[in-house]
């Protein structure tokens, strides 16, 4: 294993790590959540943590911040080492820029949306922190696996990776809305990103197969680039 695939394991170590085992709490908390008011809702008395909605918005917050990060170290990882291979800087140093400051946009803009409160701002924020997102999985060192864009690995976190964002976006509407057209989108809306990041586990597996190993040539040292 060189450098090149050693980096490239930061990715799939910190999904595995920590984005799955949040998604489970994360899950879990939300069906205590829906049994819990509708239990109530029913008049009876819930044996639930009344506390179970706000952990779930508590750990929801992590699960979107650290799909966020993920998916741009994902994204980071071919760029940055496919730049090398093809010495980016000298023949294209405009975009290297462009895409540097793009990340730090994104992440800004990610943080700016857990400050705002109106909702101008907060359609604005998940906006600029979408676009950031979309622009970077646009450039050409990213494999999207677009003749087979069912089972891309790509096109399945970037739209987990939005989902989440929108999740994080509309946090005070889900509490407003008296109708709960909110509340009931949000729930419709992640049960399908939960299917996302299961199939984030087997595309994502089936990936670092495809990619492989690289073998150094004999007598050159393991960790070779
Ligand atoms: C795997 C991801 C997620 C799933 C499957 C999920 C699912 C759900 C479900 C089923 C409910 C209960 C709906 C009801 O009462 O009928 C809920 C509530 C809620 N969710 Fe999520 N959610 C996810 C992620 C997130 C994220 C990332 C956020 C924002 C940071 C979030 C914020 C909320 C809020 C604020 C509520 C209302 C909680 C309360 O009643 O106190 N969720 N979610
Ligand atoms: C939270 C779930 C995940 C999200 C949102 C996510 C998202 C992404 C994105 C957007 C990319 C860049 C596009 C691409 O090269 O396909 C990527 C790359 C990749 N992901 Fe994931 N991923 C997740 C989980 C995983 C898991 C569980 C694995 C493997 C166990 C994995 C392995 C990979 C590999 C090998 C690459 C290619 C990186 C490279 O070319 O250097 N991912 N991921």
């Amino acid at each position: 294993m060189g450098i090149k695939e050693f980096t490239g394991l930061i990715h799939p170590a910190l999904a595995v790590a920590v984005v799955f085992p949040l998604i489970g709490m994360v899950v879990y908390l939300s069906l205590q959540t829906r049994i819990r008011r509708l239990q109530m809702a029913d008049g009876q008395k819930s044996k639930i943590n009344p506390k179970a909605g706000s952990e779930h918005l508590q750990l929801g917050k992590w699960l979107a911040t650290f799909v966020v990060v993920v998916t741009l170290i994902g994204m980071a990882h071919p760029i940055i080492t496919k730049g090398i291979e093809n010495n980016l800087w000298a023949e294209e140093s405009g975009r290297v820029i462009f895409i540097a400051t793009l990340f730090g946009l994104t992440l800004a803009s990610l943080a700016l949306l857990y400050q705002t409160r109106t909702k101008v701002w907060r359609a604005v924020f998940a906006t600029l922190t979408g676009m950031g997102l979309v622009i970077i999985g646009c450039q050409p060192e990213i494999f999207r696996r677009g003749f087979e864009w069912y089972t891309s690995h790509y096109y399945y976190g970037m739209t987990a990776c939005l989902l989440m964002v929108l999740s994080l976006a509309v946090v005070p509407d889900i509490y407003q809305d008296k109708q709960k057209r909110w509340r009931r989108a949000h729930a419709v809306l992640n049960l399908f990103a939960t299917l996302l990041f299961i199939g984030q586990g087997f595309t994502g597996t089936r990936d670092i197969f495809e990619i492989g190993l690289y073998t150094p040539p004999p007598g050159m040292l393991p960790f070779f680039f």
